[in-house]
């Protein structure tokens, strides 16, 4: 009898900045790498919110941290090979700023400008409503959709400042959903 061959998982990248909704991404990164490939890279900001060892944990890999060269490869070149899909979430306002105003001081701001979109970039933009609504903001953002990133838009909602307004991350559920539409797959939410 043939030994079963794996199937080889899509891969794709979860970028995490310095929101506090990064809480939610370890939930998010166990229930997608049943169906995928998750490369998690963080910036240092989001550090302070979600530890790097825990999302190693449950994607299975080593998050991707610093630009450095790693046994020759350059990470914002070697990660993407393969790459289908990047998600960023929670994105926060400051990396929206940097995204739209081609900023490479970080891994995944680096990355980006690298990739320029050749294939489907998420954008979760969560952050406060004043933050969100500011005219800044709001300017980066339509910069960012006029270039072909792609939006979850944030929920209204109790945020976790106290205020209730828009600028919550979306459902993990969405997330899921929105990364299983762009790639063609159905997924269970356990
Ligand atoms: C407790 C706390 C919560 C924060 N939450 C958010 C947030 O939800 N969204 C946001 O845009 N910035 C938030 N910030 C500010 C970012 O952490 C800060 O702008 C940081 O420089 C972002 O870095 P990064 O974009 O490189 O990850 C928060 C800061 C603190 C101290």
């Amino acid at each position: 009898m043939q030994p079963s061959k794996k199937l080889k998982k899509t891969k794709i990248i979860v970028g995490v900045t310095g929101g506090i909704a990064a809480y939610k991404i370890p939930d998010l990164v166990r229930k997608l790498q049943v169906n995928y490939d998750v490369q998690v890279i963080m910036t240092k900001s989001a550090q302070d919110f979600v530890t790097p060892t825990t999302l190693s944990v449950l994607s299975g890999k080593n998050v991707a941290l610093s630009l450095d060269v790693d046994n020759g490869l350059i990470p914002h070149i070697s990660l993407l090979q393969d790459v289908k899909l990047v998600l960023i979430a929670p994105m926060t306002a400051n990396f929206g700023a940097k995204l739209a105003h081609g900023f490479a001081d970080d891994l995944l701001s680096t990355l980006l400008l690298k990739l320029n979109c050749e294939v489907p970039v998420i954008l979760c933009p969560s952050m406060n409503t004043q933050m969100f609504l500011n005219v800044a903001t709001q300017e980066n953002l339509k910069t960012l959709k006029n270039r072909g990133y792609e939006f979850i838009e944030p929920r209204t909602s109790l945020l976790a400042c106290g205020e209730y307004g828009t600028g919550a991350m979306p459902e993990i559920t969405t997330i899921q959903a929105t990364i299983d539409a762009f790639l063609g797959k159905s997924s269970t939410n356990k």
